[in-house]
């Protein structure tokens, strides 16, 4: 197409004047022949500092090292055109993500004289797109979050009311037919509802308490000065009550301090209980108290087969039993008292320690601060 001297005046004025792309013509291998102010402004070079240069420079040395110029400029004279969106460099040697077309130019009898490459500077866009995913992404964490919560709450919600109610009522009602009954075969299976109902809801507190400490940002404690006796008392009175034939020593110094009463109950009743139902049977269990400046050291003791060192920290875990079966399946639990049992006494800024060994026997140790803040 022949088109008027003016006319191509005109063109060459337009390109050289084009602010927004890099338009620019490499001659056959590869070196940088014309240059305008949209180069200068992308790239940063003026026309002198490039012209005769080949176009490597824009690339980030080590890419440009694989020898990818030479394969674009192939792909170019092959194919007619190359294009791609990847990193280049400016003078400066601050990188840019660009939009890059590399087109052939041949004379009328098909000859490669060079080629016309333009280039785009698309880190705007790609800044842009990049705020715009991590905005997606953030409001995606925030409805799983928020999703989250709302089952959590809706599962405490059915641990705490839906299933706790209806047992209590069952219960009760047990209580109630016990006290009107006479028939020993009867009154036998009442006893068995009742602890199995206690048994039951046991297993609801504890999955409860699993709950607030995975799920619900951890155990609240409300601790109280008290008397380390109070929260031991009345557990060695109940289990044996519950375990006549066996025999707990318990041997007591007086250990006042801050503490939750109820929660310190329950870490001394799943204690004990393990020695009792872990333990071997008809050997006594001993419960200590001793008093150590700032801190009070308990130790549950029983008697048995010593627990393999590398189960001793794995007990601690939710769920986990050890590998031989409690005294009998009725007693079987969660395998959630010492998971639970730890999470309390760290609340309470303690430590709660399992030792094991064949001539010494198992002993739980639970040391305690003698107050404790709780900060929250
Ligand atoms: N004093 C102990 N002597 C021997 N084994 C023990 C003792 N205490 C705990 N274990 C072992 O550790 C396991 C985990 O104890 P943990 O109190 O966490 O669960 P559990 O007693 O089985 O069930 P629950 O959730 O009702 O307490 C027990 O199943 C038992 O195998
Ligand atoms: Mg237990």
């Amino acid at each position: 197409v022949a088109i008027g001297r003016e006319a191509e005046a005109t063109f060459r004025l337009l390109v050289e004047s084009v602010k927004d792309y890099a338009i620019f013509i490499l001659d056959a291998s590869g070196r940088v022949s014309t240059w305008n102010a949209g180069a200068e402004r992308i790239k940063g070079y003026r026309a002198e500092q490039i012209i005769g240069r080949h176009f490597s420079v824009f690339y980030p040395p080590d890419v440009a090292a694989t020898g990818k110029c030479e394969l674009e400029l192939e792909v170019a004279s092959r194919e007619g055109r190359f294009e791609e969106e990847g990193w280049r460099v400016r003078q400066n040697g601050s990188r840019f993500w660009a939009n890059v077309t590399i087109t052939v130019l041949r004379n009328p009898e098909g000859e490669l004289i060079g080629f016309a490459k333009v280039t785009q500077d698309l880190s705007l866009r790609r800044a842009a797109e990049q705020a715009e995913r991590t905005l997606a992404a953030e409001r995606a964490a925030l409805a799983e979050r928020e999703r989250i919560q709302h089952f959590q709450e809706r599962f405490l919600a059915i641990l705490g009311h839906d299933l706790r109610n209806p047992l209590a009522s069952l219960d009760m009602g047990v209580g109630v037919i016990k006290q009107r009954t006479t028939d020993p075969t009867t009154l036998r299976l009442l006893e068995r509802m009742g602890s199995s109902s206690q048994r039951m809801s046991r297993m609801i507190e504890q999955i409860l308490d699993l709950t607030r400490i995975r799920l619900a940002g951890g155990l609240q404690l409300n601790p109280q000065p008290m008397d380390l006796r109070e929260a031991l008392e009345p557990i060695v009175h109940e289990l044996r009550g519950a375990y006549p034939l066996q025999e707990i020593e318990f041997k007591y110094e007086q250990a006042s301090g801050s503490w939750d009463r109820d929660r310190l109950q329950q870490v001394f009743s799943n204690l004990i209980s393990n020695a009792i139902l872990h333990g071997v049977k008809n050997t006594p269990v001993h419960v200590d108290v001793r008093l150590e400046q700032s801190v009070v050291h308990i130790q549950v003791h029983n008697e048995g087969p010593p627990i393999p060192v590398e189960l001793q920290s794995e007990l601690f875990n939710p769920f986990r039993r050890g590998a031989r079966d409690s005294r009998t399946a009725k007693t079987a639990g969660l395998g959630l008292g010492l998971y639970i049992s730890r999470e309390l006494v760290s609340a309470h800024h303690g430590s709660l320690d399992l030792q094991s060994d064949a001539t010494s026997g198992t002993t739980c140790r639970v040391t305690l601060p003698r107050t404790t803040v709780i900060s929250r």
